[in-house]
């Protein structure tokens, strides 16, 4: 399966003192266990100021044994242990991370990568600083709630339940995300960049992204909407037939959203039309 590149160029929509005069990010997203070597040829071609990723690393089946999924899944760490070795990595959590455990996100972080788990961090570049946030999926909210409950009922000598019952709980289609943490994140002095791995959070439901004051919000998910036909896709998850946000630069009153097509087909049986995988590069020029 061929990879292109995409590059937006982008300006800032007001003036911020601490910003850098550029800044360039290469926005990964929906990796799905794919072809991680053209993936890493494109960032050491072009070497980024950060690597951005934007959930769904995974497939996000169930283990067959006891073992960590991240550990399961083999390409996975060396491909974000090359990653944080050519830029400053940091990932927000899609729905196919939902299954994942702290053990699991301690396995990440310890392969370099900065896990935005419904929080911000500053990063400082060049001359200046932005903040980053990663928005975890609902997803995966819904099923920490769902362990932790089962977790809690269980008696004093049993184990600790990491992926319990081997299926999803039922009450997943709730997926209600954690957003209040984004009331103080938009407080914040300087640039703002949001990692939200659900474009429909910008307009089509909670927690409406568009509405905020964020600077830039970053999405994947949508996967292009799998087959384009003049410039709009068909269908992507959380959205339905005829898709808004499948791709490209998307503007709200105080920021923009940039949606990527994505690094891999997760659906093997149903080849893309029209529509390429992508490595975003976002150029920032003050
Ligand atoms: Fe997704």
């Amino acid at each position: 399966m061929k990879l292109k590149k995409t590059t937006y160029t982008i300006n800032s929509l007001r003036h911020i003192p601490d910003m850098p005069e550029r800044m360039r990010f290469a926005v990964l997203a929906d990796f799905h266990g794919g072809d991680p070597d053209m993936v890493l040829d494109i960032l050491r071609k072009d070497v980024p100021d950060a690597i951005l990723i934007t959930g769904d690393l995974i497939n996000g089946y169930f283990p067959e044994g006891d073992g960590l999924i991240v550990e399961d899944r083999q390409n996975l760490l060396p491909f974000l242990e090359s990653c944080a070795g050519i830029a400053p990595s940091f990932m927000s959590i899609g729905n196919h991370e939902c299954l994942l455990c702290e053990e699991d996100l301690d396995v990440i972080r310890s392969a370099g990568i900065t896990v935005l788990d419904n929080e911000w961090t500053k990063f400082t570049t060049g001359s200046g600083s932005v903040l980053i946030g990663g928005l975890t999926s609902a997803y995966a909210v819904s099923y920490r709630r769902f362990r932790d409950s089962l977790n809690d009922s269980l008696e004093e000598d049993m184990p600790y339940e990491r992926y319990p019952f081997r299926r999803r709980p039922k009450d997943i289609l709730k997926r209600p995300t954690i957003s209040g943490w984004l009331d103080e994140f938009e407080k914040q002095e300087g640039y703002k960049i949001l990692l939200s791995h659900h474009p429909e959070y910008w307009s089509l439901r909670e927690p409406m992204l568009r509405n905020r004051k964020i600077d830039l919000v970053l999405s994947g998910h949508a996967h292009g909407g799998q087959w384009q036909f003049m410039g709009h896709g068909v269908l992507a998850p959380g959205q339905g037939f005829f898709p808004r946000f499948t791709h490209g630069v998307h503007y709200g009153p105080h920021g923009r959203l940039i949606v990527s097509r994505g690094l891999h087909n997760p659906f093997r049986c149903i080849p893309r039309l029209g529509n390429p995988c992508e490595v975003v590069y976002v150029n920032y020029l003050n």
